[in-house]
């Protein structure tokens, strides 16, 4: 079959089936399977492809008609100029997140500005390790910890740390329990689950397709802020901070958890579409 028909055939079902941006996906997928980009599609419509492809290509329509999201089709998400492998063990990073790493590197500088040492920051609830990689790489003489609960979101997170050849020391625990309190910190970042667990069924099916685990953060999203905010200060060094992204309606909870707990210097910031996205707090 020629890549034309296949591509037509791929956005037909998709369309009859009411897929959002089914040109975009069938492109995206059939560009990713034959290893070129988007644009080739259009100038090689004529070229023939093998039926084995064409069947892969039928395959992975299919998990896009099931509401898939394209993320966990092709296997790929960027986060901060890197390339991630993503599939159903992991929340994909969403653009939003990478303002929390910006405020990471603005914190770093700030406490380099005082001290030339080198940084030890932990990445709570890592994932994908999207947050912890991306810092280890963009963080000169930085330390990078991250751990998260899920093996699986670990195996993945260790996979995308060599495929990017980063330095980040990955193990399991459930939020702190595993880390002795010998263990001192410069910054703690998380992006936590803070999804109501009441508002996870109203979500978009692609959203639902997502890890529970990585999503559902107790009955008013705030469990993870809670038990997190309580328990980092006693692993950060004086001066340090703790940063969270937070749901766009949790700003003063959040901030109000981080003062209940003897944070000072407690700001928040917005993300570029004017959503309240970060707290931060210092011990
Ligand atoms: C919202 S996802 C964030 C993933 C990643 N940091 C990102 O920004 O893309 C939350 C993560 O928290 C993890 N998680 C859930 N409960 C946890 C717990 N009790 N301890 C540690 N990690 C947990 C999930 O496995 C999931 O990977």
């Amino acid at each position: 079959m020629k890549i034309k028909d296949v591509l037509l055939n791929g956005i037909s079902i998709l369309k009859d089936n009411k897929i959002e941006d089914s040109n975009l996906k069938a492109r995206v997928v059939l560009a990713d399977l034959l290893g070129k980009n988007k644009e080739y599609l259009m100038i090689h419509g004529d070229e023939k492809i093998e039926e084995g492809l064409n069947k892969i290509f039928l395959d992975k329509i299919e998990r896009l008609k099931n509401n898939e999201p394209l993320q966990y089709v092709i296997n790929k998400q960027e986060f901060m100029g890197f390339e991630f492998y993503v599939d159903k063990n992991v929340l994909i990073p969403q653009p939003d997140t990478e303002n929390l790493v910006e405020e990471i590197i603005y914190l770093s500088e700030k406490i380099r500005k005082n001290d030339k040492k080198e940084l030890r920051i932990l990445d709570m609830c890592t994932g994908s390790g999207a947050i912890a990689i991306s810092t280890s790489k963009l963080i000169e003489n930085s330390l990078v910890y991250a751990s998260d609960i899920s093996k699986k979101a670990l195996k993945i997170a260790e996979e995308n740390s060599s495929k990017n050849q980063a330095n980040v020391l990955f193990f399991e625990s459930d939020l702190f329990k595993k880390i002795s309190e010998l263990y001192k910190f410069d910054i703690i970042v998380s992006n936590p689950p803070y999804i109501e667990t009441d508002t996870i069924k109203t979500l978009s099916e692609e959203v639902k397709n997502e890890p529970m685990l990585a999503l559902d953060g107790g009955k008013d999203g705030l469990d993870f802020y809670r038990k997190i905010s309580k328990d980092a200060k006693k692993y950060l060094d004086e001066g340090g901070y703790l940063a969270f992204e937070i749901g766009y309606n949790q700003k003063l909870d959040v901030e109000n958890l981080l003062k209940e707990n003897g944070y000072k210097n407690i700001y928040s910031r917005k993300d570029l579409s004017g959503n309240d996205r970060i707290v931060v707090g210092q011990v």
